[in-house]
């Protein structure tokens, strides 16, 4: 089986309907044929208090505060971070996850108008010594977006009500990610599916030293 001696991280980001789902899908599949173990995860949801923080933030009709907010994805970052990623790159695996620090960067911070670099800090506490291997921000106009969201019959969150707020966020992605670095990529999220996966797929292969 092909395994990384220290697992790696690979984190998905971009508006919701960028493709990052999908994306993530089509990845674990190519690589599991490839004889990788692959753990799909995401935040918010995916560790003991992520379904019920999700739903909170994603459904609550309080004013809720923008601190208060990022407090409540930092904290679930915190225990997905302890329960879920550590655990499976201790076991040599490859974890992708279905957003992380940046999405709180560019959500709260760009979109709400925290301050980013308490975010940075606070997202670094959450993280402890985990850093993801390869983040990949799937690119898309908050138009495109919204109208995958339309056509998915998906009913718009909080986050995604107001398009002032979604264009600050898209416009604090494409800042996050304006350098392309061997842990950061910028990939047109309009490209078919499968092209995508095969950028990303080779870039893991690059970056493990194979
Ligand atoms: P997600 O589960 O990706 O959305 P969906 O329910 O459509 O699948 O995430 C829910 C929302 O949470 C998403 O619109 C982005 C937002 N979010 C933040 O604002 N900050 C964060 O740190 C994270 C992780 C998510």
């Amino acid at each position: 089986m092909n395994r990384f001696s220290k697992g790696f991280l690979l984190v998905l980001e971009g508006l919701d309907g960028a493709g990052k789902t999908t994306t993530s899908n089509l990845l674990t599949t190519k690589l599991r044929q490839k004889g990788f173990k692959v753990l799909q995860t995401k935040e918010p949801g995916d560790s003991c208090i992520g379904s019920t923080l999700r739903t909170l933030v994603n459904t609550t009709k309080e004013n809720l505060e923008p601190l208060a907010e990022y407090l409540l994805f930092a904290a679930d970052r915190a225990q997905h971070v302890q329960e879920i990623v550590r655990p499976a790159l201790e076991r040599g695996e490859i974890v992708i996850s279905d957003r992380m620090a940046d999405s709180s960067l560019a959500y709260q911070g760009y979109g709400r108008g925290l301050c980013s670099e308490r975010i940075a800090l606070v997202n670094a506490w959450a993280l402890g010594s985990i850093r993801p291997n390869l983040t990949v921000y799937l690119k898309l106009t908050t138009e495109e977006a919204l109208m995958r969201i339309t056509k998915r019959n998906e009913q718009r969150t909080r986050f995604e009500e107001q398009n002032a707020f979604l264009e600050r966020v898209k416009s604090g992605f494409d800042t996050l990610f304006a350098t392309a670095s061997s842990t950061r990529l910028s990939v047109d999220g309009t490209k078919p599916p499968q092209e995508i996966v095969s950028i990303i797929y080779h870039h893991i292969l690059e970056n493990s030293g194979r």
